[in-house]
């Protein structure tokens, strides 16, 4: 701990002795793996404005997107080294560090948007948030970035049957993981900054993610079929490091706070606004075959899934589940 502080208080509190005498600016660096024109890449640019604002300037929060700083894989170790000091990784990233996270990469565990709004900002999104606590992390909030589809270079992807035999990009999570097994498929564990590479050398076949990461990456043009199947959300725990957190002046750390919350309300709104307009775009690409998954054809798909239900009740008991489930 008392190393961790010696360090951010050398190199992210630069003193500022022309302004009236030792007045000294805090630098936060927040680093992420997306494009700037995503819902985590916005909502990190408009927290950075507002918590410059707030403070006059007395704090500046520096934004890496694109894994320009470092790539999903490395970013974790990095704020707990303290080399950066906030991040904004998917839920599905967080789970090999609280396995109890996995209930959030359930199939099918939101149905709508309101769901996932209430989810974030009321009591689960609190326990969730505490859990980072014990890890050295100080959990701010939980930003979304929409709910997932699945697209494959080759044929589209309606029945479970589908998937037999593709080999599947998929984040780091044993969920998703045992998902993709349960469809036959075969699960490749590609971080997001080698996806588009990967693509290029065709490594694998089908893969899942929102229309946002899609059309910012430009993934469709290696994979034209895409089916909306909303099956997942993709989240974000947005996180600090928690000794340059408990370093921070109380003043600070409130201006940071109604900051997060702000920056919190709008991504929820933005984000929803955002994915639906860039399926717009991609629709009129008249090379991509996008499909609809029926109610029906949904069901079939919740059937299929239902072993990853009784796999985390079994791990884990069903109170966190029955708290996002509670309407
Ligand atoms: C992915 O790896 O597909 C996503 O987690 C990337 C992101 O941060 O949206």
């Amino acid at each position: 701990g008392y190393l961790l502080k010696q360090h951010f208080r050398n190199e992210n509190m630069v003193y500022d002795d022309e302004q009236q005498g030792l007045k000294k600016q805090i630098v936060i660096y927040f680093s992420h793996v997306v494009a700037e024109n995503t819902p985590k890449g916005l909502a990190a640019q408009k927290f950075a404005d507002l918590v410059e604002k707030k403070t006059n300037g007395r704090v500046k929060v520096e934004v890496f997107p694109n894994g320009s700083l470092y790539s999903d894989g490395e970013e974790m170790d990095a704020l707990l080294r303290g080399d950066v000091q906030m991040i904004a990784p998917s839920f599905s990233k967080v789970t090999e560090l609280i396995p109890e996270w996995q209930v959030l990469d359930l199939p099918f565990l939101f149905q709508d948007y309101h769901d996932v709004e209430r989810a974030f900002t009321g009591d689960v999104g609190e326990h969730l948030l505490a859990m980072l606590d014990q890890k050295g992390i100080k959990g701010l909030a939980l930003w979304g970035n929409g709910f997932k589809q699945m697209m494959s270079t080759a044929r589209p992807l309606v029945r479970p049957d589908d998937f037999r035999g593709l080999r599947f990009r998929i984040m780091p999570s044993e969920v998703i993981e045992k998902q993709i097994r349960l469809l036959e498929g075969e699960p490749i564990v590609v971080s997001f900054d080698h996806v588009y590479r990967s693509l290029e050398r065709h490594e694998f076949d089908g893969q899942e993610n929102t229309i946002s990461n899609i059309y910012s990456k430009g993934f469709y043009k290696f994979q034209p079929y895409i089916t909306i199947s909303n099956h997942g959300y993709l989240g974000y725990a947005v996180m600090m490091n928690k000794s340059f957190w408990e370093s921070l002046p109380k003043d600070i750390q409130q201006k940071i706070t109604e900051a997060i919350q702000e920056t919190t309300k709008w991504n929820l709104q933005q984000s929803k606004k955002q994915n639906e307009q860039e399926l717009e775009k991609i629709k009129q690409n008249k090379s991509i075959h996008i499909y609809e998954l029926s109610e029906e054809e949904k069901k079939r798909w919740e059937r299929k899934f239902a072993p990853l239900y009784d796999q985390f009740t079994k791990e884990f008991g069903d109170k966190l589940l029955r708290e996002i489930k509670q309407r």
